[in-house]
């Protein structure tokens, strides 16, 4: 572990790189490829450990591709057609341990689903999340359990996209020393 700035890691430049493609070749992922993606996702930190995030994914050309398909808004229904997996992210809003709400659990979905994003990234695998989904369906559909929120869509799979025109706020814009 090195703690100087001289050179960019790799893990910055997949941070730096990474961008939400809307190109999918529709290539096939194994589920080897998604397993392995899966796997470094569970790492992500999360609230007692609880680890609340599910994933429910389908591969292209399946039954539940065209499930989770059909519950993407209309702008988002196009582009996804193409995509290798589609996925609907949920969270398990109780604790198992207790059965009280877990408040943090959307930002805990958030970090596994960051790590997966970084993970696929280097594997050379896009993905790009949606908020353009109808969840109330997803949940129906998907026979969610009672206490699961599902909070994001996302596509997944290989890209042929480049993409220069990525805005961000300034660090200072986002952070204030408090001396
Ligand atoms: C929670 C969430 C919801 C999003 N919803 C959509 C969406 O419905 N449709 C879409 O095309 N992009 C969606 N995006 C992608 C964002 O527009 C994209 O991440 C943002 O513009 C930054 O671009 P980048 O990911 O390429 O760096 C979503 C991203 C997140 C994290």
């Amino acid at each position: 572990m090195t703690n100087t700035l001289e050179s960019p890691s790799q893990i910055d430049q997949i941070i730096e790189k990474r961008f939400s493609p809307r190109k999918f070749t529709g290539t096939p992922i194994s589920e080897e490829i998604l397993g392995h993606i899966f796997n470094q996702a569970k790492w992500a930190a999360s609230c007692f450990n609880e680890q609340p995030w599910r994933f429910y994914y389908a591969h292209q050309g399946s039954e539940g591709f065209d499930k989770i398909h059909q519950c993407l808004s209309e702008g988002n229904k196009p582009w996804t057609q193409n995509a290798s997996v589609l996925i609907i992210a949920s969270a398990k809003t109780r604790f198992a341990r207790n059965n009280k709400e877990n408040r943090h659990a959307w930002y805990d979905l958030g970090q596994s689903v960051a790590t997966l994003a970084l993970s696929a990234w280097e594997k050379g695998i896009g993905i790009h999340q949606m908020a353009g989904f109808d969840a109330a369906k997803a949940k129906e559909l998907l026979k969610l359990e009672e206490d699961e929120d599902a909070v994001t869509a996302i596509a997944i799979g290989p890209f042929d996209e480049t993409k220069e025109d990525r805005s961000r706020n300034s660090v200072s814009d986002f952070t204030k020393n408090i001396e």
